[in-house]
């Protein structure tokens, strides 16, 4: 099948591009390289033997994804990643994520509708649940009032999609990730976030680099087993392969409803310091890490409720932790060497 994967040089949307290649998908990218890097293509290509059709553009330029649809005459169905997803950028530059990120999302449904494309897999977030009030978090769970303007934009997406599907032929599938962690197996595309990383993983494995000095653990006094904040940590892998069963679901019209939920996580929840005691243990690295004050915003413990998605979907989620800090490591050590060589 023809499949359009906007975003798709990103961290998610090339592990996704990878499985849709090996599925036996023709895929095309559409991505403004706003936050990846044209490089992403030669890893994916290394890992498949295929590269894929790429299109630098912008979604939020109307025209130019229009003349996509155009050219290509029809997607089979898209994926769609493209959108900032800095929480804490979202904060300072609220304006900057509503209009990215929702108007990328209405120009893509417009074009799916004007050219008759009509399965959609959408990338969303267990940020829409906030702090459940129970836990695991299960699709039916009511969603709060979002902590960030990006994770604004996740709610204000499915509702829009949520919309579509009812007064349209579009059929959508919304996907609520946990925290996706590591990187493909063969260290030939990984997580590469430009600048200070803000997630805990590529932090972790860059300050045992040395790219950075310390690790701060954002608060030790949270009503956990050990004081540090608990999340889904999934790998990146297993979350890819949850697009290709999602998409299949939908070109096989095996979905029960318009528009589907399914949380995207392991159902386990780890708390921080046992992340970094599995990047030690895997890699025999003692991590410099120090205990700091508590991160504004940040949930206390979410991990999903994973039984729709396993029964439902059929898509279960299969790497451990050591396995998705390994690959992290594995991956940085590949920058390093890719630096060392340039
Ligand atoms: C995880 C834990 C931090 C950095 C992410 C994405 C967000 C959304 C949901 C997709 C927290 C702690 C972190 C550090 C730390 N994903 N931490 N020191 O906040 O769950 O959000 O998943 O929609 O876009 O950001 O992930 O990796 O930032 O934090 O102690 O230097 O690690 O306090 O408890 P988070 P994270």
């Amino acid at each position: 099948m023809k499949i359009l994967v906007t975003g798709g040089t990103g961290y998610i949307g090339s592990h996704t591009v990878v499985e849709l290649q090996q599925q036996g998908h023709e895929v095309w990218i559409a991505d403004n390289l706003s936050n990846s890097d044209i490089g992403v293509l030669d890893g994916i290509a290394a890992i498949t033997g295929i590269r894929p059709h790429f299109a630098q553009i912008d979604l939020c330029d109307l025209r130019a994804l229009e003349n996509l649809f155009d050219d290509v005459d029809v997607f089979d169905g898209v994926v769609h990643f493209a959108a900032f997803k800095a929480v804490g950028e979202s904060v300072v530059q609220p304006l900057k994520y509503y209009h990215n990120n929702i108007l990328s999302t209405i120009n893509l449904l417009q074009c799916m509708q004007r050219f008759s494309c009509h399965y959609l897999v959408f990338s969303s977030s267990c940020t829409v649940y906030g702090q459940p009030d129970k836990l695991p978090v299960r699709e039916e769970f009511p969603v709060k009032p979002a902590k960030s303007p990006y994770g604004n934009t996740k709610q204000i997406a499915e509702e829009i999609i949520t919309d579509t599907t009812v007064t349209t032929e579009l059929k959508a599938i919304l996907l609520r990730y946990f925290n996706p962690i590591g990187s493909h197996v063969s260290a030939l595309i990984g997580e590469l976030p430009l600048g200070v990383p803000g997630n805990l993983v590529p932090f972790i494995t860059q300050t045992a680099i040395g790219k950075r000095s310390v690790l701060k653990v954002f608060g030790n006094d949270y009503p956990t087993r050990d004081g540090t904040c608990i999340r889904d940590y999934i790998h990146v892998e297993d979350l890819a392969k949850a697009h290709v069963v999602a998409l299949d679901r939908l070109i096989t019209k095996k979905d029960t409803s318009a528009c589907e939920v399914f949380n995207i996580g392991t159902g386990k929840g780890n708390t921080v310091l046992e992340v970094i005691h599995s990047f030690e243990k895997v890699t025999g690295l003692k991590l410099n890490y120090e205990i700091a004050g508590r991160r504004t915003g940040d949930v206390e413990q979410v991990w999903a409720d994973t039984q729709k998605a396993n029964e439902v979907l059929g898509w279960k989620a299969e790497k451990s932790l050591d396995e998705m800090m390994l690959s992290a490591w594995n991956w940085e050590l590949a920058l390093k060497k890719d630096i060392n060589k340039k």
